[in-house]
């Protein structure tokens, strides 16, 4: 039976610690958590001191209808889908999205499937919701990515009533084709299974213009975030696309649990959307800091390193080095000074074999952490 019980975010905890020794004067190399080096445009700052010194009181709760428009023409422009603005509803970040999403489009006690590696928060939201979960494992020979096949496979093991599933994904960083996102698709809606697309890496995909499920189908959730291709994670800013029966409910839903998003987010998300070369050329930098992390950790002996697909994460196999990853980064944070993700975060069967690096950092950082891991790994001490 798999453990589903509430655990701790590491890659929080590994930064918090990361941070305590920051405070006794230690310089700390920052690879674990997946926050963007930039800031924001400058044209969102300068938008949001702007709109400060006006009341910023509560919006409707679906959000101020100038961004829910807005977020319209991304959808024509990027994907050329058209979206109705009344299916579109601001959150909180899309972890606000996942709570609506889930309580809104399922049942008590419905049974959701997820990825084996995957975002730990699904599994922590899910269960706290009171839902079950179904976990489809992924694994490096596929390059981690899901395939329609493998959807059928789980489901006829045991059915599932919805999929939560992202491409670009944390913490593999893998993206799937057209092709297969739409057989994923059209699979699910065979099945009768809810397709929930957590498309917050949307705009960081190096292999391929990024898609949106609503390329393939409308009767399915999209959840997506300002927080990382946009840097405004602490901006807690988000937006849901709903199916036509979902929208009123959720509307419902987000007036009881949040009153509203951030009013001052919702004017610098309104600027972020109109500053696509700027987060373009950040995406660049993303795609040289992959190219130098992917080589040095593959200089350095790691096993199954990938080329990330999307995202800014690399999963790597450390199972030559130790069998228990929680322990070889708490040893990597305190003797070389890199914090890095253990696999137990995204998975908790096979994660003690696995780190996950983010690149979403400054280069000169990632290269101080290759420098300071070489080191770190010839010394025969710290090799558990
Ligand atoms: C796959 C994925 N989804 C959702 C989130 C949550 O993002 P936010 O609530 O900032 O939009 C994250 C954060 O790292 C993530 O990696």
């Amino acid at each position: 039976m798999n453990d589903h019980s509430l655990k701790p975010f590491l890659a929080m905890e590994v930064l918090a610690k990361a941070k305590q020794l920051e405070k006794e004067g230690h310089n700390i190399c920052h690879l674990e958590v997946g926050e963007p080096a930039h800031s924001p445009a400058p044209n969102v700052i300068k938008a949001m001191h702007e709109a400060l010194p006006n009341p910023q009181t509560y919006t409707h709760a679906k959000g101020v209808e100038e961004l829910r428009a807005s977020l319209c023409d991304f959808y024509r422009e990027q994907h050329s889908v058209e979206i109705n603005k009344n299916n579109i509803i601001i959150t909180m970040g899309s972890s606000a999205g996942f709570t609506l999403a889930f309580l809104s489009g399922f049942k008590k006690g419905a049974r959701i499937a997820l990825t084996r590696p995957g975002y730990p928060a699904y599994l922590n939201i899910l269960n706290g919701l009171g839902f079950e979960v179904e976990e489809i494992g992924l694994n490096a020979k596929n390059k981690w990515r899901l395939s329609a096949n493998d959807i059928e496979k789980a489901y006829k093991k045991r059915p599932f009533d919805g999929l939560l599933f992202a491409s670009p994904a944390n913490p593999t960083g893998a993206s799937i084709s057209a092709h297969e996102f739409k057989k994923i698709v059209a699979t699910c809606k065979r099945l009768g299974v809810r397709f929930i697309s957590d498309e917050i890496y949307n705009g960081l995909d190096f292999t391929q213009n990024s898609l949106s499920a609503l390329e393939f189908d409308n009767d399915l959730i999209v959840v997506n975030s300002f927080s990382k291709y946009f840097c405004m994670t602490g901006y807690r800013i988000g937006w849901l696309v709903l199916p036509d029966n979902l929208v009123r409910k959720t509307e419902m839903l987000a007036q009881n649990m949040f009153i509203s998003a951030p009013s001052l987010s919702q004017v610098g998300a309104i600027a972020a959307l109109k500053e696509r070369e700027y987060y373009q050329e950040k995406k660049q930098s993303y795609l040289q800091n992959r190219d130098i992390l992917t080589k040095g950790l593959v200089e350095l002996g790691f096993k199954n390193v990938l080329s990330a697909d999307g995202a800014f994460y690399t999963y790597v196999d450390v199972s030559n080095l130790t069998n228990d990853s929680f322990e070889f980064c708490q040893k990597l944070l305190q003797e070389a000074k890199v914090g890095a993700t253990p696999g137990a975060d995204f998975d908790r069967i096979d994660g003690n074999k696995y780190v996950r690096f983010s690149f979403a950092g400054k280069r000169s950082v990632i290269k101080e952490a290759l420098k300071r891991m070489a080191e770190f790994l010839i010394r025969p001490k710290s090799i558990l």
